[in-house]
């Protein structure tokens, strides 16, 4: 409100300025949700823009081979046709680069190769969408085809081990696993799967390029904008500054909104045409276009003696990636986290195959990783005689598993202890199939959660303006978590003026390099920048002289603070807790209760986070009980691309779902934040695939737990509970 607060706050310490007012903290609603839900909020497909042309996508129709013909000539002839691009006519690009550095998916419309089905071959471009569209669906395209491989299996013979880099943790060997299972009293040795699992953000993706006084200039629903400037610079061979990018609201992105097919052929086509171009995708586009979470087989073997403590976890994860480009589903990175045993083997390997790169999905790693790891435990519990939450209790680490570092914090125990006391865990008899509810078997479940909790560098700027407000600029995104608000929350505490006084703009690559919205390392990563730019704000601002009109600015970048920290594994933790009930006759699984309780450092906005926390936990049952991406072997293809048959929860399966924290300081990073987008869907699923055994003494090792899996599972073991 008043300088004075500024600089009142700000002079205890140098970098850390000091809580005068405590907006962090206290419950609020979106700042922009008056907009979006009165439609004044406007997304990228739906911004109007003079001489705006509108592309649509053409997608192979084969999974491998190499495009014969392009018959173009009738197409151009239809009514508002402007351009077909294909690999013939296309605009050039670098060699492809994306989020994870070189990307062979970035590469669109170079050649005539078709790496897999749903592969864009053309873009036609036309007045309106309907006349882009029929011709793109009268646009025929032939073929040379050739033989495909699109079934996954962990013995495949063309598995490899990825080399380790940012995203893929190196295997670990330590030990002797082998002489401690041999040594062990008991031992657990089972393989898990998890199907492929599509991306469904409620806002489909879009994009719209055009060309304003020698910039490029993109609206665009993405995580970070930014970083999609710098890629599109890098592609097109573009001074970086000389593009910009926005998105100011994104209807949800979960890891889809990265750098996506769609993006780069609008931007093709605004070149070629020299006219504002927009391209959406369609629900049944986003199956092949926008990345997915692959498949995944993981051997989990584990050792204990007879109490229960673990001499030996062997953890192998295969999952399927791309021949196009490589993507790695980092399974194991919750076995490099959770327990401690005297030996410890984790090995990643991948499975190259003739489909689109699947990509970061909620979790990565983590949420599949979770439910091999968190069921195997549950098993070890059951041959042990030992509690589930003991047994976890007991195989606690002194420092990370898989690194050796110690951990910034690790309140894990006080998560299994509430969320015991508030789920009645205590009244849970151990054997299974002893509870009933007419024709339904009941039963509890749970399992440990946990995910990183990173930071990356970012910058922020705070204008100090002459009414007396603050205009904070960063380019963050706000894909729907609240970011916004949060932020608005961080810079009022930081700044100690009131939230109202701050105004926050996001979602502008011109605001200068920021993070992206993933990870769980937006909000922190962010808040770190914005409380440096506000110490930086302090010192430029002299207590009680007026601000000039155009107000006093300052900037800071975190690179150096973050780079200067000593190493330590950061990561969010919880413990979720399902009771279901199964009809062993039909087997219809229904989730009854939900329960997760996190510690996931210091909470910006119970209101947002709660609603993280919950929608991450919902789309742990859908996970468990719905989603799976079917393969179609013949035509290499998915064989239920759209949302009648991909399954996914909905909100007659979705029971009460409760999510709370427990205090979990931790100053390893200055905020205490620990961001907590992904951590609900973690352990989510083996929470309910316990159940489920609790309900029916029948394990379900492979996701998800369908009817079929419930009723054959049932005559197995000689008709269910
Ligand atoms: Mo997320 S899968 O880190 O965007």
């Amino acid at each position: 409100m008043t300088l004075l607060d500024v600089t009142a706050s700000t002079t205890t310490t140098e970098t850390t300025p000091t809580r005068t007012h405590d907006a962090v903290g206290t419950a609020n609603t979106r700042v922009e949700g008056i907009a979006k839900v009165t439609g004044q909020a406007r997304y990228a497909g739906d911004i109007p823009f003079a001489e705006l042309a509108h592309g649509w996508l053409v997608l192979s129709t084969v999974a491998r081979g190499r495009i014969r013909s392009i018959d173009a000539e009738p197409v151009l002839a239809m009514p508002g046709v402007l351009a077909v691009l294909h690999h013939e006519n296309a605009p050039r690009l670098k060699p492809g680069v994306g989020l994870m550095g070189p990307d062979a998916s970035t590469l669109l419309l170079q050649d005539d190769r078709v790496p897999y089905r749903g592969w864009p071959v053309a873009l036609v471009v036309a007045e309106t969408a309907e006349q882009a569209r029929a011709a793109a669906e009268a646009l025929v395209v032939t073929y040379e085809e050739e033989p495909h491989d699109v079934v996954f299996t962990a013995g495949h013979p063309g598995a490899y081990t990825p080399e380790s880099s940012r995203f893929v943790q190196p295997d670990v060997e330590r030990g002797d696993v082998e002489a401690e299972l041999a040594a062990s009293a008991v031992v657990v040795d089972e393989e898990y799967t998890t199907p492929e699992q599509y991306h469904n953000a409620m806002e489909p993706h879009a994009a719209m390029a055009r060309w304003e006084d020698g910039r490029l200039e993109v609206v665009d629903s993405n995580q970070g904008s930014h970083a999609v400037a710098q890629l599109l610079a890098a592609l097109f061979s573009l001074d970086g500054d000389s593009v910009r990018v926005r998105s100011e609201h994104v209807g949800g992105a979960f890891g889809s909104k990265g750098f996506n097919a769609h993006l780069i052929l609008a931007v093709m086509a605004a070149t070629q045409l020299d006219r504002p171009v927009r391209v959406v995708l369609t629900r049944r586009q986003m199956f092949s276009l926008v990345g997915y979470r692959p498949a995944t087989a993981q051997r989990v073997r584990l050792g204990a003696d007879a109490d229960g403590r673990l001499r030996a976890l062997d953890h192998e994860s295969v999952s399927l990636s791309s021949a196009l480009q490589q993507f790695v589903e980092a399974s194991t990175r919750h076995s490099r986290a959770l327990y401690g045993a005297d030996a410890l083997r984790v090995r990643t390997k991948v499975v190259p195959l003739d489909v689109g790169a699947p990509s970061f999905m909620r979790a990565p790693g983590w949420a599949p990783g979770s439910f091999a790891v968190e069921s195997a435990m549950d098993e070890l519990a059951d041959k042990s005689g030992e509690d589930p939450i003991r047994l976890r209790v007991r195989n606690e680490p002194a420092v990370a598993p898989g690194s050796g570092l110690p951990f910034s914090s690790r309140n894990i125990i006080a998560c299994y202890e509430e969320g015991a006391r508030r789920f009645g865990w205590a009244d849970r008899d151990p054997r299974p199939g002893t509870r009933r509810d007419g024709r339904w078997a009941l039963g509890l479940g749970m399992a440990a959660s946990a995910h990183s909790a990173g930071v990356a560098p970012a910058t922020a700027s705070i204008t100090a303006e002459a009414d007396g407000t603050f205009t904070v600029r960063i380019a963050a995104a706000d894909i729907g978590t609240g970011a916004r608000t949060a932020l608005i929350l961080i810079a009022a505490d930081a700044l100690a003026v009131p939230k109202e006084s701050v105004r926050m703009k996001i979602a502008d690559s011109d605001f200068g390099p920021a993070f992206l919205a993933g990870g769980s390392m937006g909000t922190t990563s962010w808040a770190w920048a914005i409380t440096e730019a506000a110490v930086a704000l302090s010192k430029k601002v002299v207590p009680g002289d007026p601000i000039p009109p155009e107000g006093i600015m300052a900037r800071a970048d975190t690179t150096e603070l973050v780079g200067g920290r000593e190493q330590r594994e950061s990561l969010g933790f919880g413990a979720q807790f399902a009771e279901v009930a199964v009809d062993v006759a039909t087997g219809e699984v229904r989730v009854r209760r939900m329960l997760g309780v996190f510690a996931v450092g210091r909470v910006v906005n119970p209101t947002t986070a709660r609603s993280q926390l919950i929608g991450g936990m919902t789309w742990g049952l859908s996970m468990a009980l719905h989603e799976e991406g079917v393969r179609d072997v013949a035509s290499g293809g998915l064989a239920n691309a759209d949302l009648a048959a991909y399954h996914f929860a909905s909100n007659a399966d979705v029971p009460v779902i409760e999510a709370d924290w427990v205090d979990d300081p931790d100053t390893y990073n200055p905020s205490g934040i620990k961001g907590l987008g992904e951590i609900g869907i973690v352990g989510g699923a083996a929470a309910i695939a316990n159940a489920v055994w609790h309900a029916t003494g029948v394990r379900q090792r492979h996701l998800p737990i369908r009817l079929d899996r419930v009723l054959m599972a049932g005559a197995a073991s000689g008709g269910g509970a």
